[in-house]
């Protein structure tokens, strides 16, 4: 059986994981149980990297001990990666003694072969990215990453002969065309090394929070020299010889655009010093953003993964992710854009397809579906989408992926529209065809179902068993997904798979945070623990098919009316501004200082666009006062401003026609 063993990046455990790098160990999920699917013996590991300064930091912010707060952080860590249900195999510590031992000894691989030599680094250094900067790194003095001004420091380091290894990693590009995916970061690192490589600092001094250099304990090895090892140690470098040779050299690391020079020059010139393989491949995907800005805690553009999960549960968001963002390339999460393509995707194509060819089964064949003759036209277009479907996953096109599988549900729908087996229900002498035509369309679910089981595993493996593959989970494969006219399958009526949500654009915030639809969550999921909705929520809308499987008519009204003292419970207020700035670095923000009749407060608005400072300063707004607190790009702000913005164009301030005193409340 053919291995493939995938890594995604450790992340930095000084805060909980956001959307951003959820979307990462999502993306990495789905190529693994695509290899797994595909017939190869997997092995996915994730991880925390838990020696950075900014975690030492924290942990001293919380008078904890640093190794207590990493073990909390970890399991805050592993309660988000399983509720979005990622199928890890291992997740490695780097405090771990496993990656400890390993650690040292690739260390002093590199020094016995002559690579490491002592030295004194004076040089900016960024602690958020735990990176030495060059001055031509910065813009305006700051890190361009994290619009923080780097720290000066002169010390004593140890030094890694990467200059070295420019020709021996040119050469390795060109011998490896597929290293770095996609093509645009391949370009990139190899401009870097066409410019010749300089060595590198590989510890640090005067820090207690790290692994001690195996020559000199008193210095610590640099936290990314620690952190890459990772890859290497999960699978028992140093400790476990047998387990190493079985898994390395790595297929493939799931990493950000933003640290592909740490994987694809420094991590494969440590290993070519220390005499090992270097990984296969690595795929530095884009970034995730929030209105405009990279999704990150420290910008204050993070958004929480587990509200989707909490509502929805993990598959709508995961295909989310997958279908909506090219993979490599960068991508916006809005709830608008989210609640919009759970409607269609899931509540109206997908959803729906299910509802109906279970309903029309059980209706017209009891529920039992066998083949009267040959396949009509949705066979040929499976069996071409499957096709697509392995072509793009193989390149880790999840995007192009989740598409076929969805070319298919269209297909289906279609086929039911132009077929209508309700019609030919009602002609006796065509009881064959209606059999073929109601098993073609459940094949048809069925094949598109296998193809989704990377993208939505829960959700896919419930469609299956509702059209009657008994396959056990673990048995089911790609191959097992050919189109075949054969067999009776019985069909199951359930709940509805995904009610559709009803958007709310009306009330949408230009302010700080996105206001978080409550939608049912799937009547036939798992419950999933949720602290705020944990009332039990009717569907808003109407089934989706009739009795029959036709098309349901047109949508009755839907209640999704407040009470009063639902209204009253959000306290909107009358203020006046008293002062207004653009937000540095950002298009859309702009900072305003408010009179709310009481206080004073700032608050941060996301209506810059539309809005010069000047014209903010004295006008009188409305905004909801018992909000709370929340930070955007590292301001703190109280309060939400309100505007509309007409079909999703420039906000406008609501406002009043008569003057009306700051701090009056609106009803
Ligand atoms: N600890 C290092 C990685 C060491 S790997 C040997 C680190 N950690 S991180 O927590 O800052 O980021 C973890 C991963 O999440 C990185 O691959 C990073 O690129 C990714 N992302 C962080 N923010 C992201 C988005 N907004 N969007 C997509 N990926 C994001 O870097």
């Amino acid at each position: 059986m053919p291995r493939f063993y995938i890594t995604t990046a450790i992340d930095y455990v000084n805060s909980r994981p956001h959307l951003g790098t959820a979307y990462e160990k999502i993306a990495a999920d789905v190529i693994a149980r695509y290899k797994r699917l595909a017939g190869f013996d997997t092995h996915f590991v994730m991880g925390n990297d838990e020696h950075s300064q900014n975690v030492f930091k924290k942990a001293r912010e919380n008078d904890e001990d640093p190794l207590a707060y990493c073990d909390r952080m970890a399991r805050e860590f592993l309660d988000v990666w399983q509720r979005l249900d990622l199928s890890f195999d291992d997740f490695i510590r780097t405090t771990e003694p496993r990656h400890k031992a390993g650690v040292q000894e690739l260390v002093r691989r590199m020094t016995a072969a002559g690579d490491i030599y002592e030295g004194h680094y004076e040089g900016w250094y960024c602690v958020s990215c735990e990176a030495f900067k060059q001055e031509k790194d910065l813009v305006d003095g700051l890190c361009p990453i994290h619009r923080t001004k780097p720290d000066w420091i002169r010390e004593k380091n140890y030094f890694f002969r990467l200059s070295n290894y420019t020709q021996p990693l040119l050469e390795h590009f060109q011998a490896q065309p597929e290293f770095v995916v996609p093509d645009v970061r391949r370009n990139e690192i190899l401009r870097l090394l066409e410019g010749g490589l300089d060595d590198i600092s590989v510890s640090r001094a005067g820090q207690a929070w790290g692994i001690p250099m195996p020559e000199d304990p008193s210095s610590v090895i640099y936290v990314w020299v620690d952190a890459l090892i990772n890859y290497a140690t999960a699978v028992g470098f140093g400790t476990d010889t047998l387990l190493f040779e079985q898994w390395w050299p790595a297929d493939l690391h799931v990493i950000g655009k933003d640290i592909t020079r740490f994987h694809c020059v420094i991590w494969p010139a440590m290993l070519m010093s220390a005499g090992l393989p270097v990984p296969r491949a690595v795929f530095g995907h884009g970034w995730v953003h929030f209105r405009g800005e990279k999704m990150s805690k420290s910008l204050g553009t993070a958004i929480e993964p587990l509200d989707a999960v909490q509502r929805f549960g993990p598959d709508p968001l995961r295909l989310y992710l997958v279908k909506e963002i090219a993979f490599g390339s960068d991508g916006d999460f809005t709830w608008e854009r989210f609640e919009e393509r759970y409607n269609v995707d899931l509540a109206n194509n997908l959803g729906n397809l299910v509802s109906r060819v279970a309903t029309m089964a059980e209706k017209y064949r009891e529920g039992r579906l066998a083949p009267a003759g040959e396949p009509g036209r949705l066979a040929e277009i499976a069996t071409s989408a499957l096709a697509e479907y392995r072509q793009q996953m193989d390149r880790f096109a999840l995007e192009g992926g989740a598409a076929a599988a969805f070319r298919i549900v269209d297909a289906a729908n279609e086929y039911i529209a132009s077929t209508e087996p309700w019609a030919i229900a009602r002609d006796a002498s065509r009881g064959a065809e209606l059999s073929q035509v109601l098993f073609d369309v459940a094949e048809a679910v069925r094949i598109a179902a296998v193809m989704l089981l990377p993208m939505i595993p829960g959700s896919a493996r419930e469609i299956l068993r509702r059209v009657g593959d008994g396959t056990p989970p673990d048995r089911i494969t790609l191959d097992g997904a050919v189109w075949r006219n054969a067999g009776e399958r019985v069909l199951i009526k359930g709940a509805a798979l995904w009610p559709r949500v009803e958007t709310n654009q009306k009330l949408r915030s230009p302010s700080v945070k996105e206001n978080v639809p409550t939608p049912p969550t799937a009547p036939w999921a798992p419950p999933v623990a949720s602290p705020s909705t944990s009332e039990a929520v009717t569907p808003l809308s109407p089934p989706a098919t009739t009795d029959n499987g036709a098309p349901p008519p047109a949508a009755s009204p839907v209640d999704s009316r407040i009470t009063i003292d639902d209204f009253m419970k959000v306290d909107l207020r009358v203020a006046k501004v008293l002062a207004a700035e653009k937000v540095p670095n950002s298009r859309k923000l702009v900072k305003l200082s408010i009179d709310v009749g009481t206080e004073q407060r700032t608050l941060v608005a996301g209506i810059a666009e539309a809005y010069e400072p000047e014209q903010l300063v004295g006008r009188t707004i409305v905004m909801v006062f018992n909000l709370k607190p929340a930070k955007l790009m590292g301001i703190e702000s109280n309060g939400m401003v309100l505007a509309a913005s007409p079909d999703g164009g420039k906000p406008t301030l609501v406002g009043f026609n008569a003057d009306v005193p700051a701090g009056t409340r609106v009803r």
